[in-house]
């Protein structure tokens, strides 16, 4: 039996050129929690999922992901090992259709990526009725659905989201806030969110990292997401 972390992070620090962005960032997030990590725009929270899923290389630090040493790997080994990411902005490829962009998420997931097609059309109805339209002519849910379903088809075991709820309705960030918990209660999956919306914050957030100049400065413990606390360390 293993109690290391899903994801261990430890010092990390990272640039762009010549610019430190992150400057020893340190975290650990165990198996089926829902972890946000939070803080104000351009404090490096996209940086620090880019490079937990290798798009950028830390230039000092380790990350450790389900027992593996991943600092230094590539993208694809990171995909491999079962890390999936739902970008900001949330990345579509807009000239394919819904079932198109789902059969992509299952190459990069793999082997094991064919049997849970179903299991993304449960959890995300409104792909199944729009399978064969173009991604591209959907609302910005629906099209934020069909990011986290490309990601889940690969049967992640860590799930990195970067502001899901930006630019969607209300009810629609509720809906999809609750098939993220059916997804980590149900498939056991770990999810780490960055979320700048409060109401996203407060839906699924069991913990929260609180990121400021490109540090975790602050931890916001289980029982204690609420709203005073997330204002307060959001200053909003
Ligand atoms: N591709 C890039 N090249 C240079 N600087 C960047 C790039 N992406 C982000 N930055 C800078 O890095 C800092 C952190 O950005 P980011 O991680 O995107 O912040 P956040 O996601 O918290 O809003 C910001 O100052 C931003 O301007
Ligand atoms: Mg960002």
């Amino acid at each position: 039996m293993t109690t290391e972390p899903v994801l261990s992070v430890t010092g990390l620090w990272a640039n762009y050129g010549a610019t430190p962005i992150l400057q020893g960032v340190d975290m650990g997030i165990a198996k089926g929690e829902i972890v946000g990590l939070i803080g104000r725009n351009g404090v490096g929270k996209t940086t620090t999922l880019r490079c937990l899923i290798g798009l950028l290389r830390a230039n000092r630090g380790g990350i450790r992901i389900l027992g593996k040493d991943m600092t230094g790997q590539p993208s694809d080994a990171f995909a491999r090992l079962g890390v999936g990411y739902i970008p900001q902005g949330r990345d579509v490829f807009p000239r394919m259709t819904v079932a198109e962009n789902l059969a992509v998420g299952e190459l990069i997931g793999g082997p094991g990526g064919r049997k849970l097609e179903d299991l993304v059309y449960q959890y995300f109805p409104r792909l199944a009725e729009r399978r064969t339209q173009l991604a591209g002519t959907m609302s910005g849910g629906e099209q934020q659905q069909l990011a986290i379903g490309r990601a889940l088809i690969g049967n992640p075991a860590l799930m990195l989201l970067d502001e899901p709820s930006e630019g969607i309705q209300p009810s629609i960030v509720q809906m999809i806030c609750d098939a993220l918990k059916s997804i980590r209660k149900e498939l056991g999956t770990t999810i780490l969110f960055v979320e700048q919306n409060l109401d996203t914050i407060l839906a699924i957030s069991e913990r929260c990292y609180v990121m400021e100049k490109g540090r975790i400065m602050a931890e916001i413990p289980p029982g204690q997401v609420t709203s005073e606390t997330v204002r307060g360390h959001l200053s909003i």
